[in-house]
């Protein structure tokens, strides 16, 4: 049984990808058959992962339009157990090019249900837009959406912007679309926003905030131009520790 999120929120900078890589990781790691869809042209989770985006030879671009099986596109790591469907610039053409064709929300989904099995978890990572990338991501996510939520003033603005279209997509796209979960990042237990954030959050998304709040921790922002994820670069930071209290939580409550 493959559990498939999206990691979604319109705005940008707040988490998505950091959160896809480390949450993924941490599951690879604890066993589980992990795929990240990179579906953002900019392909943050791709060279996150150590993946070059120039070099990559295939990408979502050839899922999405050439009909490519996910099994042939993607890269395949046996050892890390943490496979990736990457993405490079060349994406970006997609979101235009999908316009025309017949099931353009459809066509990740009908991808990934092709490797329906051959994973515990599939991760994708969205770009800033609720675009039709978005919509493939939305579409996809049979288990429902991950919004990282940055812990900032106004953090809540264009969260509403987001559940009206998470509404749209379920009444249209995929019913079976809920929100899964929202995550706190960047933390700073320093400042008095930071905890008011979280609370103003959890007031208005009751039962819908996940109890492991990220912190803003300097390694977590390091390890990507490393190309590693944090349980490799830097396993014992606070920000290590966070994301795998996360995906513990995230399966925990998969299994209930
Ligand atoms: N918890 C954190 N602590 C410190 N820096 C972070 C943290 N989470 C993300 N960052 C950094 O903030 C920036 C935006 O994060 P990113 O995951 O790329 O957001 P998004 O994918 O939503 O655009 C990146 O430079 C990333 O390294
Ligand atoms: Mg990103």
């Amino acid at each position: 049984m493959t559990k498939i999120y999206a990691i979604a929120n319109q705005k940008g900078g707040v988490g998505k990808t950091t959160s896809v890589i480390n949450i993924s990781a941490f599951l690879a790691a604890s066993g589980r058959r992990t795929l990240v869809v990179d579906i953002d042209p900019q392909g943050n989770a791709t060279s996150g992962l150590g993946y070059s985006k120039n070099e990559v030879e295939y990408t979502t671009y050839d899922v999405l339009l050439q009909e490519m099986a996910v099994e042939e596109a993607c890269i395949h790591d046996d050892a890390s157990r943490l496979d990736i469907l990457p993405a490079n610039p060349g994406l970006a053409g997609a979101e235009v090019e999908l316009v025309n064709v017949i099931g353009r929300e459809y066509q990740l989904k009908q991808a990934l249900e092709k490797v329906d099995g051959r994973y515990e978890y599939i991760l994708i990572d969205c770009p800033p837009s609720l675009g039709l990338l978005t919509l493939n991501a939305l579409t996809a996510a049979s288990d429902g959406i991950l919004i990282p939520v940055q812990c900032e003033y106004l953090a809540l603005e264009g969260l509403s912007q987001l559940t009206a279209t998470i509404k749209l997509v379920q009444q249209y796209l995929n019913p079976s679309l809920a929100i899964r979960g929202l995550m706190m990042t960047m933390y700073d237990g320093r400042t008095n926003l930071s905890r008011q954030v979280v609370e103003e959050v959890r007031r208005h998304f009751p039962n819908k905030v996940f109890a492991a709040i990220v912190p803003r921790n300097v390694r977590l922002s390091e390890a990507p131009s490393y190309g590693q994820p944090i349980n490799i670069y830097a396993p014992k930071s606070p920000g290590a520790l966070a994301y795998k209290i996360l995906a513990a939580e995230l399966v925990k409550g998969d299994s209930k």
